[in-house]
This record gives C-alpha cells, structure tokens and sequence, in this order.
C-alpha cells in the first residue's frame, strides 16, 4: 500500500525526484524507486540486496531483533509444537490453515502422489554411489519436467497446483532413493498409511529383510524439523527461485534453481559445520579453551550456528529445536551423549559472554537441527537435502504467489559497469 501523505525526496544534479513510500502492513516501510531511471537517468546499488524489497510477498514475515518468525502471521513457535508440517504446507501455499475437510483433501492429495515415474527410478543408476546427495537432488528434481509436462503450463492455475502438489509429495521419494542409493541399500517406496514424516523415515531406514516401526518421537522430531525449515522469506535460495520464474520457466526447473542456490555453504550447509564443530570439541571440559579461540579474532574460529544475518536475537526455531532434541535423545535412551552436553554447555557460556551479548549472537536454527538428524541417523551429507525437501513447500509457495501477481515482470537487476569503455578490435597480428 503506498501511503500518499509519505514521500521520499532525492536530489541528484539539482534535480529533485519525490519518490513514493509504501507500508507493509507490518515491518518498515519500503521506498519505490522504480521510476527512479525513467525519471533521473540513475540506478541504485545494492549488491546483496540488503537494502532492497525485491517483491510484494503476503507469506512470511521476520523480524530479526525481536526473534520473530510468522508464516501467514502465525507464530512459528505455534506452528511446530501445536500442528504439523502438512497443514504449515497447506496455510504457506494457500494462505488459511485448512478446514477439517480442507486437510483431509490435502493429505489424501499429498499422499497420493508420493510415488515418482518409474522410468525415473532407472535415472539413479547413472549416478556414481558416491556422489553428493545434493548433485542427485538437483538433477532428479529438474528430471520432474521431463516426466510430468501435463503440469508445466504455468498460466493454467490446475496445473501449476498439481505441479506444486506433486513436489510436496515426490520430494520426500527423491530424498529417500537418494539416501538410499548414497548407502547402497534397495529403493523403499511410499507407504500411504503413514504421515508424511513417517513415510519419509520409514523411506529412510526400513530395509526389505525386517520389519520397521517408525518411532513416533523421532517421525515428531522429523515433522518439526521440516515445519520450522518451510519457509524464510526473500533468502538467496527463494529468490533464486523467483527470478527463474519470471522468465516463465516450469515449476520444476525453478525449484531445482533452488536447490542449487540452497546447496553452498553460506545457505544449507552450515547446520553440517555446526556438527562438526561438536564433534571436534568433544567434551565439555574443552569448550573454555574453544571459546578464547572463537573470540581470538586472528583465528579465525567462529561458534558455528551462532548469529544470524537477520536475527539478531534468539532464533525462534532455534528454541523449539533445543526441546526437540533433549525429546530426541531420551527417546533413543542417549541422554548421556556428550555430543548433547557439549551443546548444552556451549549454549549456556555463550549466553552470559559478553562477547557473544555484545555482538548479539545467538543461537540460530542450525545449531541443534545438526545433532538431532544425526541421532535420527542421517549422515551430515544428507543435512542440506532434508532442508531443500522441507523449503520446497516455501519456494513453490512463493512462486505461486509470484506468477498470480499481475504486475509481475521478469527479473532484471541492473549493474554498474566498470569494465573497459569501447575500443577498436586489434586483428590477431598486432597483438
Ligand atoms: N562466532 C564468533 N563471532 C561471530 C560469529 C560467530 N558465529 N558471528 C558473528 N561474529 C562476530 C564477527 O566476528 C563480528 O565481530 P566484530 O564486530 O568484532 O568484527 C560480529 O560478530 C558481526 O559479524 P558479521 O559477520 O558482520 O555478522 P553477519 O550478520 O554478517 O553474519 C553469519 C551472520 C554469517 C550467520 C555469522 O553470524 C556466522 O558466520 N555464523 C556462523 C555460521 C552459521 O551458523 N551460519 C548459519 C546461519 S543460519 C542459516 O543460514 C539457516
């Protein structure tokens, strides 16, 4: 909404430009400068965008010094610990959480498309067993639009919701088989009596030659995992994701774009460091030593799955995390794991530092996701992929938003050129 009685002015040459202010209806309030080149003959620059709203989006809302995280304006907190990841998947793609009727009808939708093409089973064998899960990710999500163009047209608002359901629902098989293969272990496929957590664990660690119980502590865990990982507003993977959907390209490559983006280290990989850094610590009595190396700034140490570039208070989801995992391990009869009491301890030095309060770091969702996934038995490879299987609901939820926005255009940022003005070509000769 742009509030007429607010305008920004900016002077360039002497020439003054007003330009409108917009509201959201919470957070601050936005400068549009779109006019701003046709006008005044200026771009602006902003690289990393961390000034700049690159879209009107009605989904999620963070507010980083408070420690706020909404989807649709429902705390996360209430999310996790009161619903589940379907109906978070639901109200993220359509905007209200369901009716009874409504869940019903998305469960059964969800559930009966969790099985994948089976000439894309045979896709798996070309890979090598050793290759990174993400690398079989991003190919075998990208492979979806050669198997399903009967979703691809993206102005028929049918098949971009089938193509959006059938990603919430193959995803979780693409996981799996990924998994699977990475172990070298038979393929095990959907079984419609169970949750979507469930079914992905059971996806995961069932084997042809015993039975499988899923724990439904651990299913619990894994459900929270992907409700607290569904979404996070304008991030590098999500507006990947839009700006490859601005050209129109199909709902498959686009989240496969996202998937790319979500696999470096600065975005999915950090929960895989955080691990890491435990491991490496090992028990408690090291950590005093560990923390002067982390404040040593020529050491270049940081306490990984602290801070955050957008909180810059408690992560709300790395709280419901921390519960999570004491629920995790005591399940699993690994209450004593020191890896558990190195967290604890960590956590708790960390917070009456002042060095840590100062430079306000806190815990951030990766902290304790790592330790909870290893529990569950998930190998530090297959971390980023659970993050891109969750997000999907995210990104294909942005990008319905995106393509149902009628002033939607291609992206196209704009640049400073620093590069050589023009010159004559020298013929190969005279160079
Ligand atoms: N450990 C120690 N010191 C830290 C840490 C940390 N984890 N994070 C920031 N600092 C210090 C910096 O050294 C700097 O100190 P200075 O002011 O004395 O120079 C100050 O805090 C500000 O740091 P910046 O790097 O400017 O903060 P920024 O907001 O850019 O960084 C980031 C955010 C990248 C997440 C950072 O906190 C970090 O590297 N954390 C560890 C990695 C991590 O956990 N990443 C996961 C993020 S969550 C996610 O992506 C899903």
């Amino acid at each position: 909404m742009t509030d007429a009685t607010k305008t920004a002015t900016i002077s360039i040459g002497g020439k003054t430009q007003e330009l409108p202010i917009m509201q959201g209806t919470i957070g601050p309030d936005v400068v549009d400068i779109a006019k701003l080149y046709g006008e005044s003959k200026v771009f602006t620059f902003d690289p990393g965008f961390t000034s700049t709203a690159a879209c009107k989006s009605a989904i999620t809302y963070i507010d980083g010094d408070e420690g706020i995280l909404l989807y649709r304006g429902y705390p996360i907190e209430q999310l996790a610990m009161e619903g589940d990841f379907l109906e978070s998947s639901y109200l993220l793609y359509y905007g209200e959480l369901p009716t009874p009727a409504q869940r019903k009808k998305f469960v059964h939708d969800i559930t009966h498309h969790t099985m994948i093409h089976e000439q894309m089973v045979l896709f798996f064998r070309g890979f090598r067993r050793d290759a990174h899960p993400m690398a079989v990710m991003v190919a075998m999500v990208g492979a979806l639009s050669a198997f399903y163009h009967d979703s691809t047209d993206i102005n028929d608002p049918r098949q971009r919701e089938i193509a959006s359901h059938r990603m919430i629902a193959k995803l979780p098989t693409i996981a799996a088989m990924t998994y699977k293969y990475h172990v070298g272990q038979p393929f095990v496929y959907p079984q419609n009596h169970l949750s979507y957590a469930e079914n992905f664990l059971h996806m995961c660690f069932a084997v042809p030659c015993e039975e499988y119980k899923v724990n439904p502590v651990l299913a619990k865990a894994m459900d929270r995992i992907f409700t607290l990982h569904a979404d996070h507003e304008q991030n590098a993977s999500t507006s990947t994701v839009r700006l490859a959907g601005s050209s129109g390209a199909n709902p498959f490559a686009c989240i496969a774009a996202g998937i790319a983006c979500l696999w470096g280290p600065a975005h999915g990989g950090a929960n895989e460091a955080a691990l890491k850094m435990l491991e490496e610590i090992g028990t408690v009595d090291k950590i005093p030593v560990f923390i002067e190396k982390v404040k040593d700034k020529s050491s270049n140490v940081r306490l990984m799955g602290f801070g955050h570039r957008v909180y810059k208070n408690y992560d709300p989801r790395a709280k419901i995390l921390q519960a999570s995992a004491h629920e995790v391990f005591e399940a699993l009869g690994k209450q004593d794991d020191p890896l558990l009491d190195v967290a604890r301890e960590l956590e708790r030095i960390a917070l009456s530092d002042p060095y840590f309060i100062d430079r306000k770091l806190y815990p951030n969702v990766d902290f304790y996701s790592g330790i909870i996934l290893r529990a569950l038995g998930f190998p530090t490879s297959m971390f980023t992929v659970l993050f891109a299987l969750a997000r999907t609901v995210g990104w294909i939820s942005q990008w319905k938003e995106m393509i149902e926005d009628p002033s939607q255009r291609i992206g196209r940022p704009r640049q400073l050129y620093v590069g050589p003005t023009k010159r004559d070509y020298v013929p190969m000769g005279k160079r």
